[in-house]
């Protein structure tokens, strides 16, 4: 079964408006690729976005807004992230900033980072979609992990199946690739994706740019950014907590009031809990250790199981 794309009508936008603010997905295009999108507030809607991509890590999304006052709700900007925003949004630019304190966005949208990827899209339909669901629309694209990014809605009806509910066909995207993505949050403006708006672009509006940075780099920077305090070790295939360890527990079989990722075992309501339930737990005075009961290794769980090996979260 493959959801067979509808076209973006005003009130089929109306309609997947409702699905996103039901914490349902939907698949929409922008004027760079499709996106798979949900509200970006809602952490078990993030995970089914996660499981419809079978992504195997969870990787931060780009958190869609109208324009640059909806973003400065989420993210806190600086001179730079204005000049950009004034010279190219809505469009194909994505801004790295700083979460402000008490961003609704779920900490799952931003796999745990400090930081959110923000970009308003110039395309009708993704505008309206954004203005009509009156939240952040969190959407990577609409691709399974690994394939590329769909530029029509053929190709998204082809690679994610019946995984999304609904399909907005509104015709083929117009630049066919990925926005560029710059990282604001450094000393310098960094480019940690080239995309449709070109280096030299940007560099005549802020100067130049700092070179090409790995995204794992980025990552562990910063998360050192983000998790200054963050000290305790994760002892993983727990069964029970030993003394002075936290329990990070796992379904129904778990001791009664343990921090639970899921009491039902349920993978993307673990998914959505994941980087809460860590935050919550690392507390260096009260606890040695985290003792994190086993996660089956399947579907999202695997994605789960990822982040947890990699020791801090
Ligand atoms: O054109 C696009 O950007 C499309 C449309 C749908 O907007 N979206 C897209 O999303 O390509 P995705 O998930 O396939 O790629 C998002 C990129 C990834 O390289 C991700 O690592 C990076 O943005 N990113 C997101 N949040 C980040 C953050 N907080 N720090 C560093 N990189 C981030
Ligand atoms: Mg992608």
């Amino acid at each position: 079964m493959t959801t067979a794309p509808i076209p973006a009508t005003p009130e089929n936008i109306e309609k997947a408006a409702a699905l996103i603010r039901s914490g349902g997905l939907v698949a929409f295009p922008t004027e760079t690729v499709y996106g798979l999108g949900c509200d970006a507030a809602n952490g078990d809607a993030v995970a089914a976005v996660f499981e419809a991509k079978a992504r195997p890590q969870f990787k931060p999304l780009i958190i869609h807004v109208a324009d640059a006052s909806a973003a400065a709700e989420f993210v806190v900007f600086n001179d730079t992230a204005s000049t950009l925003a004034g010279a190219f949004w809505p469009g194909a630019l994505t801004l790295i900033l700083p979460r402000r304190t008490g961003c609704p966005v779920a900490e799952l949208a931003a796999a745990g980072l400090e930081t959110l990827a923000v970009r308003a899209p110039d395309h009708p339909v993704a505008q309206t979609l954004i203005r009509m669901t009156g939240r952040p629309i969190a959407a990577p694209s609409a691709n399974r992990s690994g394939r590329i990014s769909p530029t029509t809605a053929r190709h998204v009806a082809a690679d994610l199946g019946n995984a999304c509910p609904m399909l907005l066909d509104g015709g083929r995207t117009p630049l066919g690739i990925e926005s560029t993505v710059i990282d604001l949050c450094g000393r310098m403006p960094a480019l940690l994706r080239p995309g449709a708006i070109t280096e030299e672009e940007i560099a005549a509006h802020i100067g130049p740019l700092a070179p090409l940075a790995p995204l794992a780099k980025t990552m562990k920077k910063r998360s050192a950014i983000k998790y200054p305090g963050r000290r305790l070790p994760l002892r993983l295939d727990a069964d029970f907590a030993g003394p002075g360890e936290a329990l990070l527990a796992f379904g129904p079989e778990a001791p009664k009031g343990a921090a639970n990722l899921s009491p039902t075992g349920d993978l993307r309501q673990a998914a959505a809990n994941l980087f809460a339930l860590l935050h919550d737990l690392d507390r260096p005075r009260e606890f040695s250790a985290i003792a994190v009961m086993p996660v089956p290794d399947e579907g999202l769980g695997r994605a789960i199981n990822d982040r947890l090996r990699r020791g801090r979260p």
